[in-house]
């Protein structure tokens, strides 16, 4: 089920014990190796590993921080991380940690990668699928600013029947590509996003990030460049309420921009398009510390009015 999840990256699971001592943590230790992360104090790791050491004789790893070791020692190696939190008493087992190579291959090893094009990060695109409620099996999934791809290969890998559309042909032909190293069925053509509503009708869900500007606006630009952002994404609201089937959602990714004062947010078109018949239903935000844009990822559902 994490693995399906996509945001996952390590799950530890709580262990009942009597008490917290070296004699206790020994005997939860089967493997080779252990590594013990003191999640109160990371430096006392050492300490508290040594005096296990010396009641079981295997070799540790100590940890850098409070997370542990990382997954790819974890998966690499045959080691027993635990966690011991000892203000609360709790001793933690680390019992899965994500499938790396899984992932790095969907981030740098499919056919067509370009990061000026604003690819999705594979993870954010799984998360941004799992937003839609419901059962995908045999669904409708419309990106229709597909990009590369990202957003399709995970919607059909879990079962969604995927539907691609970019203005740019060499992106549609990228997109097609990607899908296709990976064995995985879909429909991806030219198409404008405003205007989706002229090939179809009652689709489940529309998962997209959008066009978000020219990559390196600068500072003075992005506040022209928001209102054009904030036509478009009004415009494609528009359009895709007549393309969503009653009850459908969208999952759309909406930039905030740095410009030369502030941020420019650009989902204020959300409370517009509220009146034409959308709920807001989460509302979450993404970016990594150094990023230039960060996301705001919204979910809205087309009212039932018409069922
Ligand atoms: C941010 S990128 C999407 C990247 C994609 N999520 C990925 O991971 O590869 C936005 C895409 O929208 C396309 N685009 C821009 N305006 C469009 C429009 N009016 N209709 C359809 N696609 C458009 C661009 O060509 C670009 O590929």
């Amino acid at each position: 089920m994490v693995s399906r999840l996509g945001c996952g990256l390590k799950l530890a699971q709580e262990i009942p014990v009597s008490d917290i001592t070296p004699q206790t943590l020994a005997t939860l230790i089967s493997q080779r190796e252990f590594s013990i992360t003191d999640l109160n104090n990371t430096s006392a790791s050492q300490h508290l590993s040594e005096a296990v050491k010396s009641i079981q004789p295997l070799r540790f790893i100590l940890p850098k921080n409070n997370f542990g070791l990382s997954p790819v020692i974890i998966a690499r190696n045959k080691i027993d991380e635990l966690f011991v939190d000892q203000q609360e008493k709790k001793v933690y087992r680390t019992i899965w940690v994500h499938d790396f190579e899984h992932w790095i291959k969907k981030d740098r090893g499919l056919p067509f990668v370009n990061p000026r094009s604003g690819m999705l990060p594979p993870k954010i695109a799984r998360s941004m699928v799992n937003l839609v409620p419901g059962d995908p099996s045999g669904k409708l999934l419309i990106d229709p600013f597909c990009g590369s791809g990202r957003i399709l290969v995970e919607a059909a890998q879990l079962g969604y029947k995927v539907v691609g559309t970019d203005l740019i042909l060499s992106q549609v032909e990228a997109a097609q590509a990607n899908l296709k190293f990976l064995d995985l069925p879909g429909e991806i053509f030219v198409h404008d996003a405003t205007h989706l509503s002229e090939k179809f009708t009652n689709i489940d869900c529309i998962v997209t990030e959008p066009f978000m500007g020219k990559p390196n606006l600068r500072p003075d630009q992005v506040d022209y460049a928001v209102r054009g952002l904030g036509k478009l994404y009004l415009g494609c609201l528009k359009d895709w309420y007549k393309a969503l089937k009653p009850g459908g959602f969208i999952v759309m990714v909406f930039p905030i921009l740095t410009g030369l004062k502030r941020e420019y947010s650009t989902s204020s078109v959300i409370d517009a398009v509220k009146n034409i018949g959308y709920n807001q239903l989460t509302r979450v935000t993404y970016a990594r510390p150094e990023a230039r844009v960060r996301r705001e990822i919204i979910v809205l559902q087309k009212n039932n009015k018409n069922l």
